[in-house]
């Protein structure tokens, strides 16, 4: 399956697509892991990025599809993938719709994660990452067992550098202006699925596979 999920910062959307890429063995491709990993090895890429995502601002449509495009392009993707958080932006969804139409193989859904606002400024508050595994925790709603360590791997927990809230807010200013726009592209594509992200997490996951008619 060829998917992608749509949804503001903190909907919840690395949440599923940990979930369900594992359910469905297709690769996850999440743009922001990407752009971080690329920060933490300071390739050119990462610095490439850093500005942008400190301040909450997109990375330049150029540079984030060159990423995808090769990404799509690896052999895992063959069997389908799963994007999170990709695309962002109109020309980003055009460029995709041109890389799987060079191919053949069409996008077949597209998720879109609906959360009130209020909603996700808590979650993106709360959420704690783990720099060394990448398991991600909330302090309340998916607290590690010990405060502050990884149960995966015991490394120290941190927060990520744009989840303080200014600058949440400022990250939904900007899906505001630039991603919403594409809940529209793909329902006059006839792609779009809504689902109702403001439930605990098993039922989000539960009511995505749904919609995908794969339960
Ligand atoms: P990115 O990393 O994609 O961030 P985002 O879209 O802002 O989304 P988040 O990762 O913050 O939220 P999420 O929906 O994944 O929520 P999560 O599951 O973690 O992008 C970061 C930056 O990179 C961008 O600002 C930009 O600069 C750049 N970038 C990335 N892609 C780009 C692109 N295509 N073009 C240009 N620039 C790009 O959940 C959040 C918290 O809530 C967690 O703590 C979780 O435990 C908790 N939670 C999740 N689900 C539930 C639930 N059902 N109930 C209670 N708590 C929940
Ligand atoms: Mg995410
Ligand atoms: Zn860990």
């Amino acid at each position: 399956m060829r998917l992608l999920l749509l949804g503001p910062p903190g909907a919840g959307k690395g949440t599923q697509a940990r979930r369900l890429t594992e359910r469905l063995q297709i690769p996850h491709i999440s743009t922001g892991d990407m752009f971080r990993q690329a920060m933490a090895q300071g390739t050119p890429l990462g610095l490439a990025a850093k500005s942008y995502m400190e301040r909450g601002q997109l990375v330049p449509d150029d540079v984030t599809i060159g990423l995808v495009r090769e990404r799509l392009g690896e052999a895992d993707c063959e069997r389908g993938f799963l994007l999170d958080g990709f695309p962002r932006t109109v020309p980003q969804a055009d460029a995709l719709g041109r890389i799987l139409g060079d191919v053949g193989r069409p996008l077949d859904q597209a998720i879109n994660l609906e959360v009130p606002e209020k909603r996700l400024i808590e979650r993106a508050v709360g959420r704690r990452v783990c720099p060394n595994c990448g398991a991600t925790y909330h302090v309340v709603y998916n607290p590690p067992r010990l405060p502050e360590i990884c149960d995966v791997c015991g490394h120290p927990l941190r927060q990520r550098d744009d989840d303080r809230e200014e600058t949440v807010k400022r990250r939904l200013e900007v899906y505001y202006q630039q991603t919403e726009p594409l809940i529209r592209y793909y329902e006059e594509a006839g792609l779009l699925k809504n689902v109702n992200g403001d439930q605990d997490m098993d039922s989000v996951l539960e009511a995505i596979l749904l919609a995908l008619g794969n339960r």
